[in-house]
């Protein structure tokens, strides 16, 4: 039986934080699912195809990772597709309260899928997608904090934004 873990999320954009989670996840489980959350309560910088488009290249190293996207209940989500687990990053105390709420109703909503944690790379401590997007808008150098792709892109976003 294939171990099949969901990695959920907003991806606004895929940093390095998320990648080296991937990384080490994809060793863990025989498949993982990169799924983005298509309707998020949160104001997107990038649309949903420019999101899935920057995970796509950031991943296509990876043999046993797939890019998908998903609407409604993440533990739905993960029953469609046989999932046996969700994959979460933890960062630093902050993360906390909010993953602990996350994975406690995600538990009471279904027993079957677990919440697994990983935690996030030193390196990557406090790397998110909102800090990057930020320092991006002012012309913050994010070097090193995302995919080279992902960096470019900001770069265009925010020129555009700003003519
Ligand atoms: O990148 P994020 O914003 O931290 O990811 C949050 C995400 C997508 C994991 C979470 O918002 C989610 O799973 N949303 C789908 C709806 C859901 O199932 N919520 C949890 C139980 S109410």
């Amino acid at each position: 039986m294939q171990r099949i873990a969901i990695y959920p999320g907003s991806f606004d954009p895929v940093t390095n934080g998320h990648l080296d989670i991937v990384e080490r996840g994809s060793k863990l489980f025989d498949h993982v699912i990169v799924a983005i959350l298509h309707n998020t309560s949160k104001k997107q910088l990038f649309t949903m195809k420019e999101r899935e488009e920057m995970l796509r290249l950031s991943l296509k190293g990876f043999s046993n990772v797939e890019v998908d996207s998903f609407d409604g209940l993440l533990v739905d989500y993960g029953v469609k597709r046989n999932a046996h687990a969700i994959l979460r990053g933890m960062r630093a105390v902050s993360d906390f309260d909010y993953e602990f709420q996350l994975a406690l109703m995600n538990r009471r909503l279904n027993r079957e899928i677990q919440t697994v944690f990983l935690m996030t790379g030193l390196r990557w401590i406090f790397t998110s997608s909102s800090i990057i997007k930020e320092a991006a808008r002012f012309g913050g150098k994010i070097t090193g904090m995302v995919p080279p792709e992902v960096e470019k892109r900001l770069k265009e976003k925010f020129s555009e934004r700003n003519r």
